[in-house]
């Protein structure tokens, strides 16, 4: 989704913006931009292709001097990709540029107003009417026309702006959209997240929402929308540069699934203590916990598969009933929900505005909400009673990998705690349930063994028009992430299936040749689960299964079978995923796609 980087300071301004976004690039776009002031005259550059093409442009950014400038990378909504509806969009007069992340709502009724009093628009975008309103409201104060104009927006909006008569300047907004201010020596930035900061400074100011900011070389002032004065909280960032880059993988993904042991490590180690699961970084405790008679599980898309998994798990150790809702459906169907039910929202960016929407709503109808967040500080994080971060650091694929088997591992601990804080399951179960949480990350590191032998089994899918997963219980919701997974990145259709629902109808679809991915990794269910094997390959179906180590009489009834290394049924799901996110991973790469970034999907969604 868009991103935004903005610089001032006495060095060159453009090979930092273009560096910025290349760094944003993940987030997913079709067009991209800079607009750097120098003599009192704002210069853009923009493109259709990727930021490389804008270095060369640029000839590395040279042909842009100036050292304050603001850049952009545009995933389109109102107008189709071009240079014209491209960032950063300019006044009539050409003594303002602006960028921009949301959606402005009530654009067209602006527009209108607008366009009555003479103004010609030069885009299709939403964005042109924020320079055109600078333009009709600017009487030389510039931080009185901002606040002016942002009250007008309705809508979700982060702003880069920059005015020819102010050279040192550089102003952002926020509402609803990610925007953070990086603090430097003789120098700040603005950017929509740190990837882009932290080669310059790991010194960080989280904008709040309805807040401008003004930016020069040597200060960061914030105000509200009525000019009055808020007070800047300067955070540190731990992460490394290293994390945020490829560490020489061909592609991020293939190294985020690498790290997919140690982020678990991570996330997990520092809240067992003496074999118990702490978690320190929540107010909930046992009285707050026994007042709850309703889990609601909240999130889109891999969070949310995360979230079928938890309420499996939940359900089983905690006898509560769970129910896991995608936020885009949750939030306009006037859902049931009070103070005696525990709201679970799910995101890895923390920014997702239908899951931010969802976490609202639930509020405002009395909710508690406890989310479950990869990115500290972000929107989600901030609107939320408790947060339990996932410790996976930068995720940058658009394909979630490590952020999804960390959401995973923080609804065990969650499990694991609620059901000791209020005696669902005995101490002894509960201690072997720990013990073998602490045993996924070795367990998944023996999955990434096979990676060689996965890669080969690919091959077999790289031509397929169609396939299916089918799985029982936590089987079904794996199936569901590892058919996501296939979809994003090789753009291969794929189903997944219940398997026992399957002969309510899907089953007419399978014929000779359809590839079916049968998992079946739930011990209980294995019987039942080779029946539904029988039945698929009776109609022709080219199987590949995955069960536990030792379970080799699916061998029999398969043509292909992955093992995974056996940990507690409760925790399956975590290394299950893992041969599924590499057969994904390996289909793509032998289709010769872009892995890290898929046609038409964008990293952080945050409009809806
Ligand atoms: C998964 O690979 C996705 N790219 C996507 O489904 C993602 O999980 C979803 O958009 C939710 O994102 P979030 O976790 O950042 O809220």
């Amino acid at each position: 989704m868009c991103g935004i980087v903005g610089f001032t300071g006495n060095k060159p301004a453009s090979p930092i913006l273009l560096d910025g976004l290349e760094k944003l690039e993940y987030r997913g776009y079709d067009s991209a931009g800079i607009a750097v002031l120098n003599d009192n005259k704002i210069k853009t550059a923009k493109t259709t292709e990727r930021i490389r093409n804008l270095f060369e442009k640029t000839d590395n950014g040279k042909t842009v001097p100036g050292s304050i400038g603001i850049g952009h990378t545009r995933w389109a909504t109102h107008g189709g990709p071009s240079t014209t509806n491209a960032h950063p969009h300019l006044s009539g007069d050409a003594k303002f540029a602006v960028v921009h992340n949301g959606i402005i709502e009530n654009y067209v009724e602006l527009k209108e107003e607008l366009i009555s009093e003479g103004v010609e628009f030069a885009s299709e975008t939403d964005t042109e009417v924020v320079p055109r309103l600078l333009e009709k409201y600017y009487k030389g104060d510039l931080l009185d026309a901002v606040c002016q104009v942002v009250k007008k927006l309705d809508g979700s909006f982060a702003l880069g702006i920059i005015c020819t008569d102010y050279p040192e300047t550089l102003v952002a907004a926020k509402k609803f959209s990610p925007l953070i201010i990086g603090k430097g020596k003789g120098e700040n930035y603005i950017a929509s997240d740190v990837t882009a900061l932290i080669s310059h400074t790991r010194d960080v100011v989280y904008l709040e929402d309805d807040t401008v900011a003004v930016l020069t070389k040597n200060d960061i002032n914030l105000y509200d929308y009525n000019k009055n004065e808020v007070a800047v909280k300067v955070s540190h960032i731990n992460w490394d540069i290293a994390a945020a880059e490829k560490g020489g993988y061909d592609y991020f993904m293939m190294k985020e699934m690498c790290e997919e042991p140690r982020a678990i490590r991570q996330t997990i180690e520092p809240r067992i203590k003496d074999g118990e699961v702490v978690l320190e970084d929540i107010s909930l405790d046992k009285e707050a916990l026994r007042k709850i008679n309703r889990i609601s599980i909240v999130a889109c898309g891999s969070a949310y598969h995360a979230g079928i998994v938890g309420k499996y798990v939940m359900e089983e150790m905690l006898r509560i009933p769970v129910d896991v809702d995608l936020a885009s459906e949750y939030r306009y169907r006037n859902p049931i929900t009070d103070s005696k039910t525990l709201t679970i929202i799910i995101s890895q960016s923390g920014e997702t505005a239908d899951t931010l929407a969802a976490l609202n709503e639930a509020k405002q109808r009395g909710s508690r909400v406890l989310s479950i967040v990869n990115v500290v500080g972000s929107s989600i994080a901030k609107a939320s009673d408790d947060v339990i971060y996932t410790w996976a650091g930068p995720e940058i694929a658009v394909a979630t990998t490590k952020g999804y088997t960390t959401q995973l591992s923080v609804l065990y601990l969650f499990a694991i705690w609620a059901a000791k804080t209020l005696g669902t399951v005995d101490d002894k179960t509960l201690s072997e349930i720990t013990n073998s949480l602490k045993n996924v990350p070795n367990a998944i590191d023996r999955v990434l063994d096979q990676k060689d032998k996965i890669r080969e089994m690919a091959k077999h899918s790289v031509d397929s028009q169609s396939l299916f997963f089918i799985g029982r219980n936590i089987d079904y919701a794996v199936s569901l992430e590892a058919s996501l997974k296939l979809k994003e990145i090789s753009y291969i259709h794929s189903e997944a299936y219940a398997a026992g629902e399957l002969k309510h109808g899907t089953i007419s679809l399978i014929e000779e040749g359809r590839t079916v991915i049968a998992l079946a990794c739930q011990t209980d269910l294995y019987d039942k689960m080779l029946s539904n094997i029988k039945e698929v390959r009776a109609r022709g179906a080219y199987v590949v299964a995955c069960a536990n180590e030792g379970e080799t009489g699916v061998a029999a009834e398969a043509e292909e079978v992955i093992y995974i290394p056996r940990v507690h049924k409760f925790l399956r799901a975590a290394v299950e995923i893992i041969p599924f996110q590499l057969y994904a991973y390996y289909v793509a790469e032998l289709k010769g796609l872009d892995i890290d970034k898929p046609r038409n999907l964008a990293k952080s969604v945050t409009v809806e």
